[in-house]
């Protein structure tokens, strides 16, 4: 496995490889890999001949009151990972690599990006649609893999693959979970005891509103009040949104139909969590 750092690196072994007429699936990442991270890797290793992995915090989607400093990091535990499951390149570049003096174009979107992170991290999503679509050009893979846990950010990037004609497929994979439940997350490491136990408020109500909609609740207003309701039982869990929006349009809805993404980001302590289902009803 190799581990790169400069854009002339990974196009100089592209090449390469797109001359044997292989074909390339690529994880970009921020790093501090999880199991999560794994299974995106191990998807794109049966789906394609040759796996990219770019791990990048990427300071453009951090707002100024944010985790940008302290966001963990670990690049020989990662590397480590990737070694094992069989990545055939990691790209890890400096910031001055991805973003050159002078830097002044970026990629934003007008719809998908008003509600959900978007309401509460204005910022966010023109800084991960500028650095995918930077790496997209860099790695021209045939295939990129991103997890669900980020449901909002995986229906941006299809949006902005589709509206720029990128021929990319973007592949979404299911969440992966603690055995108690909770999503896995590089910023679950900010949690303490305490509040590592508190967190698992997400997941439950997760399963409190699956199970909602199965009994047949279809009153959004409904369900997002019973959801925050068993949230507020956590006294260290401060809701950040809980709501119900079209899953290809990221748009409130008032009534659940069609594809529904079901979706929270609740604070335990000073950690932000996300975590959401999607439902087809
Ligand atoms: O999901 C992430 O880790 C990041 O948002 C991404 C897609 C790597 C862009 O920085």
């Amino acid at each position: 496995m190799q581990i790169v750092s400069t854009v002339k690196e990974v196009r100089t072994q592209v090449k390469e490889w797109r001359k044997q007429g292989l074909s390339i699936g690529f994880v970009p990442t921020m790093g501090y890999l999880h199991e999560g991270h794994a299974s995106l890797m191990k998807r794109a290793k049966e789906e394609c001949d040759k796996v990219v992995a770019s791990i990048f915090v990427n300071p453009m989607q951090f707002g100024v009151n944010e985790d940008l400093d302290s966001y963990p990091r670990d690049l020989d535990a990662d590397a480590k990972l990737c070694d094992s499951i069989g990545v055939d390149l990691i790209f890890h570049p400096e910031v001055e690599e991805m973003y050159a003096e002078g830097f002044c174009s970026f990629v934003d979107m007008n719809g998908l990006t008003k509600e959900l992170c978007g309401k509460s991290r204005p910022i966010h999503f023109r800084g991960v649609c500028t650095v995918v679509n930077k790496l997209f050009n860099i790695v021209t893979p045939d295939k990129a893999f991103f997890g669900q846990k980020d449901a909002q950010q995986l229906a941006v990037i299809k949006r902005m693959v589709k509206d720029l004609n990128m021929d990319i497929e973007v592949i979404g994979c299911p969440i992966i979970r603690e055995e108690d439940g909770l999503a896995k997350s590089s910023r679950n490491t900010y949690l303490n005891e305490e509040e590592r136990k508190a967190a698992l408020i997400l997941s439950q109500t997760i399963r409190l509103g699956e199970q909602l909609v199965k009994d047949g609740v279809t009153n959004v207003a409904e369900l997002v009040a019973a959801m925050k309701e068993n949230i507020s039982k956590e006294p260290l869990a401060k809701i950040d949104y809980v709501e119900a929006v079209s899953m290809d349009t990221i748009e409130k809805i008032e009534k659940m139909q069609g594809t529904v993404l079901v979706a929270m980001a609740v604070y335990i302590g000073k950690t932000r969590l996300i975590d959401n289902f999607i439902v087809e009803v």
